[in-house]
């Protein structure tokens, strides 16, 4: 019997030229699996986009095809934890396509399991982070399961591609592809290679899909964010499913520009890359949270939680998702959450989303306390002692250092 191959099928050249490809040189069946997580661009709707996606993978010769509507399960179990690490890579990106990844390989470990595969495959090359992320997930969900990258195992150029895809009459249309590499979903867009690799040119206009012109006048948008827990649950009063809000937010945020990320990022396979990055929701609402942290979360643990989430965000870039540290920083952070609930007011406006309101019944903020004004209930003559001991073995030490005649 030929083995039947799970494909992560895209809808794009790599992906589509492996079915056939496949096929012939594994003399194999394949399964095209496509996975929504939002990608059908900045309003996340996906639909007939993704129909046409499965429709082409038959096309190309594959024995199924299948897509797999993950948009609610993307936004509440990987973008909404996202949220709560306030996840920023190297401080900035914030890990759109490095959250896909896992979501991909659950769905492509279950679908492997309905129709009978003994192989797992995905277009990636061998440069990039998400080889990595897909085929760490697969080994730590299903190590039964071989994987094979036929862009990375039989080294595809590009040209030979589309070589490839004439000579077998594919539905793929070449030639407007593209100069760039995206990879897009509701938490954002990534935008790679073309002129960007020059990393003194500056992105132009046409690169971005999700994010209008910053610097383009226009009027200023307010909106209130509910936060229960540490995620958003409704915007200006009205209730929302944690896709609605990142929607939302998409939207609204990006018609101000906000979310544009320009960066030379550190990939887990050692290169340096240039990366540009749109993300209006997933910086509106990381900023909201982090504002809403300022006011519920005790000091301590919010300055701890600060290296918690740095950890997290590398854990989640290096593809160990579903590793034991991931799975034991969550439960901390989680543990922080219980009191992360209120209220945060933002203005949207020139690329900037600035926080200018806060409240919550949670909150940790005293007025009686922080008033310089009437009311004021800090008892000042504490302060005299505490500062005295605090600083008590920073004298002791230069007092050390001044007996043995020390600088
Ligand atoms: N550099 C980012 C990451 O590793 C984005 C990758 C985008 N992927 C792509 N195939 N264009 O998470």
């Amino acid at each position: 019997m030929s083995d039947r191959v799970v494909l992560a099928y895209s809808g794009g050249l790599d992906t589509s030229v492996a079915i056939p490809y496949l096929a012939e040189h594994m003399g194999a069946e394949v399964i095209a699996v496509a996975v929504d997580v939002g990608q059908g661009g900045e309003t996340g709707y996906a639909g007939n986009e993704m129909e046409m996606i499965r429709k082409r993978a038959l096309a190309c010769g594959a024995v199924e095809s299948e897509v797999i509507d993950a948009r609610d399960e993307f936004a509440t179990d990987f973008c909404f934890p996202a949220i709560r690490a306030n996840a920023l890579y190297m401080d900035r990106y914030p890990l759109l396509s490095s959250l896909s990844r896992p979501l991909i390989v659950k769905h492509l470990v279950a679908a492997a399991s309905r129709h009978g595969g003994t192989v797992v495959s995905h277009g990636c090359t061998g440069k990039g982070n998400d080889q990595v992320r897909f085929e760490v997930g697969i080994g730590a969900l299903a190590p039964h399961l071989k994987v094979v990258a036929p862009a990375r195992d039989f080294a595809w150029t590009r040209d030979k591609a589309i070589a490839y895809a004439e000579t077998k009459g594919l539905p793929i249309e070449t030639s407007k592809r593209s100069p760039y590499s995206i990879d897009q979903n509701v938490w954002g867009r990534a935008v790679e290679t073309g002129f960007l690799e020059d990393i003194w040119n500056g992105p132009i206009e046409d690169v971005y899909a999700y994010t209008a012109d910053p610097s383009i006048p226009r009027d200023a948008d307010e909106v209130v964010i509910t936060f229960d827990g540490g995620v958003p649950v409704a915007l200006d009063g009205e209730t929302v499913t944690p896709y609605e809000a990142i929607v939302a937010l998409n939207r609204r945020a990006g018609a101000q520009g906000v979310g544009r990320i320009d960066i030379v990022e550190d990939r887990l396979v050692g290169i340096k890359s240039r990366e540009v990055y749109e993300a209006p929701g997933a910086i509106a609402l990381i900023t909201a949270h982090q504002e809403l942290e300022n006011v519920t979360v005790e000091r301590d643990q919010a300055r701890f939680k600060k290296s918690v989430e740095q950890r997290w965000g590398e854990l989640v870039y290096d593809g160990l998702w579903f590793s034991p540290l991931k799975h034991s920083l969550d439960a901390f952070i989680a543990d922080t959450q219980r009191h992360v609930s209120g209220e945060i007011r933002m203005t949207l406006h020139g690329g900037r989303a600035t926080v200018t309101g806060r409240r919550s019944d949670s909150s940790l903020y005293d007025f009686s306390l922080a008033t310089y004004d009437e009311g004021d209930l800090f008892d000042q003559s504490l302060a005299k002692g505490f500062v005295q001991l605090w600083g008590l073995p920073s004298r002791l030490a230069s007092a050390r250092d001044a007996r043995l005649g020390a600088n």
